[in-house]
């Protein structure tokens, strides 16, 4: 028996890292999943495979403080779970597939442990999506501690919402199906270092960083009347302004300026997206320009075009 989920990446439109002190981010899931697939092993191994790597334990000898890969430590941490709560004797085999580039700010982590948690338990029963996230954060907890669960809980119901740590997440209704180019500048981050250097500037400059929490604040209040309002060139504005915050509490690069500088030239507006440290940049575009931002983005990075996914974590 195989059991199949799969979970879409995200994208951050105002508020990464201000979310890590209670601030409300505005975020989107995206039409690019990571799909894992489960099935019963015939020993007592659990053995997971991704694109980036292959690894396996004993379900005897598991300790997840010496999974070598820290990555896949989630995985195993869902996987060990699911085999205790299930009294279970067998081992569990996992596989990823992914369509999210890692490591630059597109969720593939979260959506990962969306995926992986809805995959495994659906050996037993499948799992409603408020008990996916839960574990699913848990799980990414293992590897980073301070995780807002923004990422996790828009990959698990999709769609574009508000999330705060206080009250979770909001659908944000829209009238426009938004589309962005994303420009990839293949500098990879570890958002946990990211997330710690941002946690040092705020004890270094307290004064500093509260004014920038106001000036968040005030951005994203904007950013949901301009959502509602179907304002889009008020929205680019609000994504320039909100990149330049994150420009102040140093998490762009020469390479991420560089990208948004371009892509504001045919977009509405232009920011990065997620931890920084390099990683994507989105920029929010009229479908008239698409194809002039993609193709100018395209010259100097990666880039592809994407859409709001509706639907979050599906079982196949
Ligand atoms: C990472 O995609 C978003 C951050 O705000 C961290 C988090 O919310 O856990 C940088």
């Amino acid at each position: 028996m195989k059991s199949v989920a799969s979970a879409p990446g995200k994208i951050i439109l105002f508020g990464e890292h201000f979310v890590v002190y209670g601030i409300k981010a505005i975020l989107c899931s995206i039409d690019k999943r990571i799909t894992a697939t489960s099935q019963f092993s015939d020993d007592k191994k659990i053995r997971i495979r991704s694109l980036l790597g292959e690894s396996e334990m004993s379900i005897e000898s598991l300790n997840l403080e010496s999974v070598q890969h820290k990555f896949m430590k989630p995985f195993f941490y869902i996987a060990q779970k699911a085999i205790k709560e299930n009294s279970m004797e067998h081992g569990i085999e996992i596989s990823i597939e992914s369509e999210i580039p890692a490591g630059v700010g597109l969720g593939s982590s979260s959506a990962a442990c969306v995926a992986v948690t809805a995959s495994v338990n659906g050996l037993f029963h499948k799992l409603p999506k408020e008990e996916v996230v839960k574990i699913a954060i848990q799980a990414e907890r293992t590897i980073f501690e301070q995780n807002s669960g923004a990422d996790s809980s828009v990959s698990t119901f999709g769609g574009l919402v508000s999330y705060d740590l206080k009250s979770g997440f909001q659908n944000i209704s829209s009238r426009n199906d938004l589309s962005f180019v994303i420009s990839n500048s293949t500098q990879v981050h570890d958002t946990q270092d990211v997330v710690r250097q941002v946690r040092n500037f705020k004890e270094e400059n307290k004064e500093l960083f509260n004014k920038l929490c106001n000036e968040e604040i005030e951005i994203i209040n904007n950013a949901i009347t301009s959502l509602e309002k179907n304002n889009l060139s008020n929205l680019g504005l609000l994504m320039l302004r909100n990149h330049d915050l994150l420009k102040q509490i140093g998490v762009s690069t020469e390479k991420i300026d560089f990208l948004v500088n371009e892509a504001k030239k045919t977009s509405y507006g232009a920011k990065i997206t997620g931890a920084g440290g390099g990683g994507c940049i989105i920029s929010l575009v009229d479908n008239s320009n698409m194809d002039n931002t993609f193709s100018n983005l395209k010259k100097i990075s990666d880039c592809f075009i994407a859409k709001i996914d509706y639907d979050g974590l599906k079982y196949e």
